[in-house]
């Protein structure tokens, strides 16, 4: 059987741990995909800082890789806009199915990427950009695609909850807390994206699209952040018998003339101890979906870290080389752009 190979685009906290995976689980995969997966290359910014990976598939030419005939997927874990807006937009043109994680990416630069797909076939899978491990993007772009949602509310960012939680148990202060976030890979390389609500805000983004079959990017999103939130907020919280979460809240509204929009907000919130959102602690994600025909849902599990998150992105892979397996290994018909095509106004 022809191998599907890959080019794995970073090899941080996220790509090492898709690497193991792809190797402890070589022959499961195999056998779930019906065709065996093998890197083809490995693209990061400092190649001898790389032991853990077989030198021979280190490179440093990410564009390289892109273009190789000898590669069929993309799996690009680099993060941030540059080069990686260039490199999966060039993978789609040439009909690559593409997997990512990058939130930042999508949430602002999704239209493109989507419009580049569609335009040849190719697939772009993305669960990881949102909420970690938890699978939570296909069942709203797939399993509830036959309901209509009104709302999705909860916990996105796991270093702000790492940061909130440490601050409610113990007291421990802003910045120690924010190291530990960092030395456990669950902060972003700039962390002030966690910490000023931007990662959420874009994943807000993904979320709404999604749910709301429209066009929302990160700058449609009300964003406040936690560097304002003191140890005496969270004991003044506490002494009312809440706490405080940095939530993310996508939700219909219809205005009184019956204008329906979706508003979209990243903000801290005092919440009740007794609510599901509040128990939520650490790096872990919540997050509660309503829909008129399926009611209310939660979504929960380890929103960030490394393999938390390849789990993500391996899955993801899974499922495109599937496809590939499926139709000969030829591009296939996507229907994101159907997706993403309700007009709303976003408020
Ligand atoms: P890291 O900073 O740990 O890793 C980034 C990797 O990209 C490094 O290997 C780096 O190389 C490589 N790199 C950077 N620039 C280039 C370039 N120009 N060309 C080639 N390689 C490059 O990031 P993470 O693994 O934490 O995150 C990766 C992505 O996953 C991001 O989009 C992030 O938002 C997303 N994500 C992360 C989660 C987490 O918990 N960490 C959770 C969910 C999503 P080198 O190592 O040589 O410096
Ligand atoms: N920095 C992100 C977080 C990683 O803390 O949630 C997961 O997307």
């Amino acid at each position: 059987v022809k191998p599907i190979r890959v080019a794995l685009l970073g090899c941080g906290t996220v790509g090492t741990e898709v690497v193991r995976l792809l190797t402890d689980q070589a022959e499961d995969l195999t056998q779930r995909i019906g065709a065996p997966v093998e890197l083809a290359g490995i693209a990061v910014r400092r190649p001898n800082k790389h032991r853990e990976v077989p030198e021979h598939l280190l490179t440093t030419d990410a564009e390289a890789l892109v273009k190789s005939d000898d590669v069929d997927v993309i799996v690009e874990v680099i993060g941030g806009i540059d080069p990686t807006r260039g490199l999966l937009l060039e993978a789609l043109r040439r009909g690559k199915s593409v997997v990512t994680a990058n939130k930042a990416l999508l949430a602002e630069h999704g239209p493109d990427l989507f419009e580049a797909a569609d335009a040849s076939g190719a697939d772009l899978y993305f669960e990881a950009a949102v909420a970690g491990a938890i699978p939570l993007l296909r069942p709203l772009r797939e399993s509830l695609a036959g309901d209509r949602i009104t709302r999705v509310m909860g916990i996105v960012n796991g270093t702000t909850n790492f940061i909130l939680s440490a601050m409610d148990a113990t007291g421990a202060g802003y910045s120690e807390t924010l190291e530990e976030a960092s030395r456990l890979g669950y902060a972003e390389a700039d962390p002030t994206a966690d910490v000023d609500g931007f990662d959420a805000a874009s994943k807000a983004a993904i979320l709404a699209s999604l749910a709301f079959h429209t066009r929302v990017t990160a700058s449609d999103v009300y964003r406040e952040g936690i560097r304002a939130v003191s140890a005496a907020d969270i004991a003044a919280a506490k002494g009312l018998g809440r706490t405080v979460k940095l939530l993310a809240i996508c939700e219909r509204v219809t205005s009184p003339s019956g204008q329906e929009s979706v508003a979209v907000r990243v903000h801290p919130a005092m919440i009740p101890r007794t609510h599901p959102l509040a128990s939520v602690n650490g790096a872990f994600n919540a997050v509660f979906v309503e829909a008129d025909a399926a009611g209310e849902m939660m979504f929960y599990g380890q929103g960030a870290g490394g393999a938390p998150t390849a789990s993500a992105v391996v899955g993801d892979l899974v499922a495109v080389a599937r496809n590939m397996v499926a139709s000969g290994h030829g591009p296939r018909e996507s229907a994101y752009a159907a997706l993403t095509a309700q007009p709303m106004g976003n408020t």
